[in-house]
């Protein structure tokens, strides 16, 4: 089973046409003192599961998510692939505000976070494979749904496929420094939830991949302030193709490519 997990901008489901609420669960999890919460949606006769990675009503900044809880959660009610939405900073000059990344590769600059089910298990150490942080086959379900989406539609989004997703600690937003030397490194967009989230989900045995949506150039690549005011703006605008592309991954139409 499919499960979202929403990102700034998406925190529900609910009120996007086809999506129907069959019913919340709370699913106690090793990871959490509290049940974490989540949905249970039917979309054209298939069931998916959502659960807002920042909380209901976005109340949870990046470094205090419960990342493990959240991936278990979502296990335990069934989950077996799983599409992060994250919003992001674009680097490279092709992401620019409003357009969509299909990331392949992560560099992790985040810190203190609890990023394994094994921190605490020392019966025996357990190292993942994490090569490619991204699962394949669902990376190419998403463009090819996004694809047929804009097949579809007067004014195509750009979707870029491929590229690095530099995860920083957050709540703030990076220095000018701080992204040259990502850009330097090979990140093309910036975010701060995509880890430990990719990571738990390949322990966890879970298919992972992220759709970045772009809502502002990275810090230093325009004289501008970046303020949240713009961010939500772009959010609003790309919103109708964000959902168009869940609908069409869920249950792809037979348009032409
Ligand atoms: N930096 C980090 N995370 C973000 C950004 C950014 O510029 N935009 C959206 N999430």
């Amino acid at each position: 089973m499919l499960a979202l997990i929403g990102g700034t901008g998406l925190n529900t489901l609910e009120g996007i046409g086809g999506f129907d609420l069959l019913h919340k669960e709370e699913i106690a999890t090793p990871f959490a003192d509290t049940q974490i919460q989540l949905s249970r949606y039917v979309y054209a006769g298939t069931e998916l599961l959502f659960i807002p990675r920042h909380g209901d009503g976005h109340v949870v900044p990046p470094h205090r998510i419960n990342y493990r809880g959240n991936i278990d959660a979502l296990r335990l009610a069934g989950a077996t692939r799983v599409v992060a939405m994250n919003a992001i900073g674009g680097i490279a000059p092709e992401l620019c505000p409003g357009a969509i990344a299909i990331p392949e590769q992560l560099i992790d600059y985040s810190y203190g976070r609890i990023s394994s089910f094994y921190e605490d298990n020392l019966e025996g150490v357990v190292h993942i494979d994490f090569g490619e942080p991204y699962n394949q086959e669902l990376r190419q379900a998403l463009l090819e749904a996004a694809a047929r989406v804009n097949a579809g539609c007067q004014q195509p989004a750009t979707v870029i496929d491929g590229g690095v997703y530099g995860c920083t600690q957050g709540p703030r937003l990076e220095t000018n420094a701080e992204i040259s030397r990502m850009r330097a490194d090979g990140c093309t967009m910036v975010g701060m939830t995509g880890m430990p989230e990719a990571a738990l989900a390949r322990e966890a045995g879970l298919d992972y991949a992220t759709i970045g949506l772009v809502v502002n150039w990275a810090a230093g690549l325009t004289q501008e302030t970046i303020t949240l005011d713009e961010i939500y703006a772009v959010i609003d605008t790309a919103s109708p193709f964000l959902h168009a592309l869940l609908r069409e991954l869920i249950a792809p139409s037979s348009r032409v490519q």
